[in-house]
């Protein structure tokens, strides 16, 4: 039976990472994971660049049960922390908006690096390998896969959570946490596009594609998230960044509230060009929106636009009230999803591991000695923007120097 001191259960972003450190540390690691290749995600991630960081990187950023949970592992391992990694490998790396940190050489130049980090500290991976079954053994563990049993003193789960079943996301992180005992908070798909009935949507559907700076907001109190970022209107729904990181605040039930003209006073602007002016309301309307958006607006199917003058009215015979209005309706336009586009689609799973039974300096599970949980399959999850793999790395950095 193989023996080494700690076996690391899924060979993603956190797991590779900690199996480098840890390895390099000196511990005997063994890595493995199900899949084909290692790191599918960071292989897709940011549009094949890799999204690896964020310049601001806080507590705040997070959504979690147990907020504060994070602040630990984040503050012991930093976006400066990773950089000078990268540097090190000779990997540039560029700045998008937002602090959001790509790497100049796309995402395998990020695995090649983690692999030689492994390398480095002579961890063995088996892959493709499946693990069966952990159980306590002795002062550690036995744990079955494809390739037989191992015995190992300690185990760190990082099977990262549900979304994209298609490259190898399961829910095995989480039945093993229960079958230790944990409890898991309700797992859901996050950084997700948003969903409506189609009856509700089909005066929208025609304007897929259209894409335009928007401020969205759902929740109260602690749940209540807000941003200012692109939307996009797609075929079944809306997407696009601004919609993506409200989707890990929305609640099933609940509205979004949307301003589709952030930063502008909508109503003093076409009540201000009422002047003389000859021109058709659609046509001012237009010079603060996409056109196929004023257009769609306006158009008597929409149900509620009946409420406003028609698109060829000269904008002068317009009533105030009715600008105003019709103003407010684009400003605080409230409207509630019937779903998300679900695990499919989405880039995370919000949701997972109760970090209530966890040690936030080392991972290491409260209930079960030796047991550690990195990285997405705990209850730690991301804005769009870096701050997921940041979590990664940062969980996967307390687990290996607690280890
Ligand atoms: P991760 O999913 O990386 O790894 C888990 C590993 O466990 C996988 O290799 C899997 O095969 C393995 N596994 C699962 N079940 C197993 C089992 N039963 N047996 C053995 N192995 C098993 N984040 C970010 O910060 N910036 C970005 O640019 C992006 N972009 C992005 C794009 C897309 C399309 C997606 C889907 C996600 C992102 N993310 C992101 C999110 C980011 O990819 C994610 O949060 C991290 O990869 C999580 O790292 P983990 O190691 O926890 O899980």
């Amino acid at each position: 039976m193989a023996d080494v001191d700690v076996v690391i259960l899924g060979a993603g972003a956190a797991g590779l990472f900690c199996a480098g450190m840890a390895g390099q540390l000196g511990l005997r690691v063994l890595v493995l994971d199900h899949a084909e290749r290692v790191a599918e995600k960071i292989r897709i991630s940011g549009g094949g660049r890799c999204n690896f960081t964020n310049r601001e990187v806080g507590p705040g950023q997070f959504l979690s049960a147990n907020p504060d949970f994070c602040r630990s592992a984040l503050a012991r391992y930093t976006p400066a922390d990773f950089i000078a990694l990268m540097q090190r490998h000779r990997l540039g790396f560029h700045e998008k908006h937002l602090g959001q940190l790509f790497c100049d050489d796309g995402s395998e130049a990020v695995i090649a690096m983690l692999l030689r980090e492994c390398d480095a500290g002579g961890v063995s991976r088996w892959q493709p390998c499946p693990f069966t079954a952990v159980r306590t053994a002795g002062n550690g563990f036995e744990v079955d896969t494809a390739r037989g049993t191992v015995r190992a003193a300690r185990v760190v789960v990082a099977t990262g959570g549900l979304s994209i079943p298609k490259i190898g996301a399961t829910d095995a992180g989480h039945r093993l946490a229960r079958h230790f005992g944990h409890r898991i908070v309700e797992p859901r798909p996050a950084l997700v596009p948003l969903s409506f009935a189609a009856a509700d949507w089909a005066p929208y559907a025609a304007l897929a594609g259209t894409a335009l700076p928007a401020e969205v907001r759902t929740g109260q109190g602690r749940g209540a998230g807000r941003f200012v970022e692109d939307l996009l209107f797609t075929h079944r729904g809306l997407s696009g960044p601004a919609i993506l990181q409200i989707s890990s605040y929305w609640r099933p039930g609940a509205p979004l509230h949307i301003d589709l003209a952030p930063g502008q006073a909508l109503d003093r602007a076409l009540v201000g060009a009422k002047a003389g002016a000859q021109r058709q309301l659609g046509t001012v309307l237009a010079e603060h929106l996409p056109r196929r958006l004023a257009q769609a607006w306006l158009a008597p199917e929409r149900p509620g636009a009946a409420a406003f003058p028609p698109p060829q009215r000269p904008l002068a015979e317009c009533r105030d009230r009715d600008l105003t209005a019709l103003a407010a309706s684009l400003q605080a336009w409230s409207l509630v999803p019937d779903g998300t586009e679900g695990y499919r689609k989405a880039e995370v799973t919000a949701g997972g591991v109760d970090t209530r039974e966890l040690q936030s300096a080392s991972l290491e599970s409260r209930r079960q000695p030796g047991l550690h949980f990195i990285g997405e399959v705990v209850d730690v999850t991301g804005w769009l923007g870096g701050y997921n793999f940041q979590w990664a790395w940062a969980s996967a950095a307390a687990c290996a120097r607690a280890m």
